[in-house]
């Protein structure tokens, strides 16, 4: 029998993924919704960067389960997920929650999310924000702060108090093949498991791992 049980109980990841971050939204001092997520670049050397999971998608919704981030398409990230092709990307994060003293790992395929979905997140941040990333074009070299601003400035004479979603920023929808849900264990006895599929929508094997 199983000792999958307590806090990693259940046949779903994704709503024991949005279990662990409802708990941690209670305790985490900020951002509790952060993680590290990791690119390669073309020679493969890796590359990682803290994002916001804005959704998690539950096994039942039409994605099949999935993560959701947003960010601009003509960063070195997106540059990164998307370098392999079109249908190819790939990326890894991890979100870590001090306060809790637990840890998931997430592996899988990438693609955007540039349609309605995108556009009412959008719609749902504030207008300095949404100014915010017509503004900026994001991991290019920026001679000055000011130049920044003057490019806010210019933006927001353009687009008005109720700006589009810019075509070049919105969503990318990590399917995982892997999840890793740990947890800390007395003497760094921790508990793990690792939820692993061959493919988006097979079906998820579950294993114990040593700490
Ligand atoms: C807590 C935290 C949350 C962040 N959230 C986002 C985010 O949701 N989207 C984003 O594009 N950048 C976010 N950033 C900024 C990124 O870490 C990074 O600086 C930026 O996306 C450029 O990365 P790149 O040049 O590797 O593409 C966040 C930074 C921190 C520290």
């Amino acid at each position: 029998m199983s000792d999958r049980t307590g806090i990693f109980a259940g046949e779903d990841p994704f709503a024991l993924a949005q279990a662990w971050l409802a708990e941690a939204e209670k305790t985490e001092i900020n951002d509790p919704n952060a993680i590290a997520l990791a690119t390669v670049d073309a020679e493969g050397l890796p590359n990682v960067r803290m994002v916001l999971l804005k959704e998690i998608e539950a096994q039942n919704a039409p994605s099949g389960g999935a993560f959701l981030f947003y960010t601009n398409y003509g960063s070195v990230k997106a540059q990164e997920i998307e370098g392999a092709g079109p249908g190819l990307g790939k990326a890894a994060f991890v979100a870590h929650w001090k306060s809790l003293r637990r840890q998931i790992r997430v592996r899988g395929l990438v693609s955007r999310e540039d349609g309605p979905q995108a556009d009412s997140y959008y719609a749902s941040r504030s207008l300095k924000s949404r100014l915010g990333a017509w503004a900026s074009r994001q991991s290019e070299a920026l001679p000055s702060r000011a130049a920044l601003m003057a490019e806010v400035a210019k933006v927001t004479a353009m687009h008005g108090p109720m700006p589009a979603r810019p075509p070049f920023w919105g969503g990318f929808r990590l399917v995982p093949l892997e999840i890793e849900f740990w947890a800390d264990g007395a003497f760094r006895l921790h508990d793990r498991f690792r939820w692993c599929r061959t493919a988006p929508g097979a079906a998820w094997e579950v294993t114990r791992r040593n700490p």
